[in-house]
């Protein structure tokens, strides 16, 4: 468990943080988000010590970091940035492999975990260990930057938006990945993003951040269903999906049409929403009852239908804004 208690950051004239607290769960898939400047590096960077709070405390476990040894500390959490961050002059295998150099792993064992775990996140070891941080695509840095950050068996790992520089294809396959290694190896993640649909998708629960405060934090479902004021209601449900139908999401082939889906006719659903419902109605429906189904219609609709449409009209503004 880690523990944000009472913490400030003040830098100079600026206060990037003010008073926070927050509480993260041991196994957790906790995600950090909110514009640019509301904190959240400052605040990530408090777990490893790279950043120490003006005041207040950060424990983990009921230790306060602060008392740690910082290497010993760092061991413990792996770290991967924005871009891979890896050494130019080094190749794949030992940049991965770099900090079980620190731990003194011997040879055999260093290049078997190394081999082990670029397998893992979809790499041949036979093509890549010798490969150089320049013969690799920004998805293939950011996988070998996930190696690095799990090689030496930490317990949690702190990525810091580390997908914002990807193509949408390469995002959405290592945003898979790293629910599927989070899934796998049940190690705390702490992840942030400005990007509120990239939220959604990851977390298990997520913590809204604006200027240096705490606006909410919850499940997806509990921030969808109840956002906690105007801000954090306007940064997830814009206005573009405020008024966006339940017509509106079936039409764009989310759902699943019970007419075609025989095996689907024994599926359950908690209640039923007719197509002129707004997205706003099914999340709410979905806050009461996570786990089952809506039905609208001859469709099924569930949290993951609402979740992957809502991302998709993000994208798609997000295209438009680009094209202006
Ligand atoms: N070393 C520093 N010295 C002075 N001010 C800083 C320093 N680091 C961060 N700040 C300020 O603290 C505030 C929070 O910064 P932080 O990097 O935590 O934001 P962020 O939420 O990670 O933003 P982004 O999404 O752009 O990465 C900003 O106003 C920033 O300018
Ligand atoms: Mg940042």
């Amino acid at each position: 468990m880690i523990q944000f208690d009472h913490v400030t950051q003040q830098y100079d004239d600026t206060v990037a943080l003010k008073n926070l607290n927050l509480t993260i769960e041991s196994h957790e898939l906790f995600v950090l988000v909110g514009p640019s400047g509301s904190g959240k590096t400052t605040l990530l960077k408090m777990v490893n010590r790279l950043n120490e709070p003006t005041s207040g405390r950060v424990l983990i476990d009921g230790e306060n970091v602060a008392d740690h040894d910082l290497n010993d500390l760092r061991q413990h959490i792996g770290y991967v940035l924005q871009t891979g961050a890896l050494f130019p002059n080094m190749t794949v295998e030992q940049n991965a492999g770099i900090e079980l150099d620190v731990l003194g792993w011997k040879p055999e064992r260093k290049r078997k975990r190394v081999r082990d775990l670029l397998n893992r996140v979809g790499l041949n070891p036979d093509k890549f260990c010798d490969r150089m941080p320049s013969e690799l695509s920004g998805g293939e840095a950011q996988r070998v930057g996930i190696v690095r950050a799990l090689a030496a068996e930490p317990l949690m790992i702190l990525m810091d938006e580390p997908f914002s520089a990807l193509d949408p294809v390469s995002r959405k396959q290592l945003q898979d990945l790293v629910l599927q290694l989070h899934e796998e190896l049940g190690i705390t993640v702490i992840f942030v993003t400005h990007d509120m649909s990239e939220a959604m998708l990851m977390a298990d629960r997520l913590a809204i951040m604006r200027k240096g405060e705490l606006q909410q934090c919850g499940t997806p479902a509990e921030v969808m269903a109840k956002p906690a004021n105007e801000f954090v209601r306007s940064f997830f449900l814009d206005r573009a999906a405020d008024s966006r139908y339940l017509s509106n999401i079936v039409d764009a082939g989310f759902g699943v049409d019970l007419r075609n889906n025989p095996a689907s006719s024994d599926v359950s659903w908690s209640r039923e929403l007719s197509a002129s419902d707004t997205v706003v109605d099914l999340a709410a429906a979905f806050h009461a009852a996570p786990r089952s189904g809506v039905k609208m219609g001859n469709h099924l609709l569930r949290q993951s239908d609402l979740i992957a449409y809502l991302a998709s009209i993000s994208a798609e503004r997000k295209g438009e804004e680009a094209a202006k």
